[in-house]
C-alpha cells in the first residue's frame, strides 16, 4: 500500500468493480483511452507478469476514485509503463493525478528499484500531457495514428522519466 497526504494506492478489491464499472461507463473518462473490440482499455494492454495494479482511494474515506498501473514491466532493462485513470470526474483538477503519479514514482525507482519508467499519451490529451510533463517526464516521439480509438486513429505521444532525472528533481525539492 502506498500511502500520500490525500490518497492511498492500494490492492484492488472485489468491492472495487461496481465503481470500475461505472468509470468505464462515462464517455467523458474514457475518451482518450485505447479502445480494443468496442471496448475501451484503462491503458497499455499488459501482456508481461509482474506488473502491478493499484486501487487509487481517498485519503480521509478510502473510497475507491481510480486505477493506477505500473506495467509491461522489463526486468532485464529495469523499466516498466505507467498508467492512471481517476475515475471520479468530480475529483479531477485538485491534484489527485499528479499526487498519483509522484506515488508511483517513489515506488518504482526507490522500491522497485527500476531505471525508466513511460508511458504513452494521445497528443490531443494536452491535459494529460502537461500533467506528465510537470511530474518530469520527457516526450520522446509521436508514434503516428498509433491508437483505435472511439474517435478513430490517433497520434501517440511517448513520455518516459529516467532514475536519473527524477533524482535530480528529487535532489532539487529538497
Ligand atoms: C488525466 C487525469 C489523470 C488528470 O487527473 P487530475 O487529478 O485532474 O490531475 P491534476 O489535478 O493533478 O492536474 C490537472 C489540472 O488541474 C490543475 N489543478 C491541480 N490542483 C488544482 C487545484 N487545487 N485547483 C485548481 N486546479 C488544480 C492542474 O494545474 C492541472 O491543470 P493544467 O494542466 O490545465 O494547468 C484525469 O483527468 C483522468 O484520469 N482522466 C481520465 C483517464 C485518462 O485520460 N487517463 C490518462 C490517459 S493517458
Amino acid at each position: 500500500m502506498l500511502i500520500g497526504d490525500r490518497v492511498t494506492l492500494r490492492e484492488v478489491s472485489w468491492g472495487d468493480l461496481a465503481a470500475r464499472q461505472e468509470w468505464f461507463s462515462d464517455p467523458d473518462v474514457t475518451r482518450y483511452l485505447g479502445w480494443i473490440d468496442g471496448v475501451p482499455v484503462p491503458y497499455l494492454q499488459d501482456d508481461s507478469s509482474g506488473s502491478i495494479e493499484w486501487t487509487v482511494a481517498l485519503g480521509d474515506s478510502g473510497e475507491p476514485i481510480g486505477i493506477a498501473q505500473l506495467g509491461k514491466v522489463d526486468p532485464l532493462a529495469g523499466q516498466a509503463s505507467f498508467g492512471i485513470v481517476i475515475g471520479r470526474k468530480d475529483q479531477w483538477r485538485q491534484g489527485i493525478g499528479a499526487a498519483v503519479t509522484r506515488l508511483v514514482l517513489t515506488y518504482a525507482f526507490e522500491v522497485a528499484g527500476l531505471n525508466r519508467v513511460w508511458l504513452t499519451v494521445e497528443t490531443r490529451h494536452e491535459l494529460a500531457r502537461r500533467l506528465y510533463e510537470r511530474e518530469g517526464f520527457v516526450s520522446e516521439g509521436v508514434l503516428r495514428q498509433a491508437r483505435q480509438t472511439q474517435d478513430g486513429l490517433q497520434d501517440v505521444s511517448v513520455m518516459g522519466i529516467l532514475r536519473s532525472e527524477w533524482e535530480a528533481r528529487q535532489h532539487r525539492a529538497t
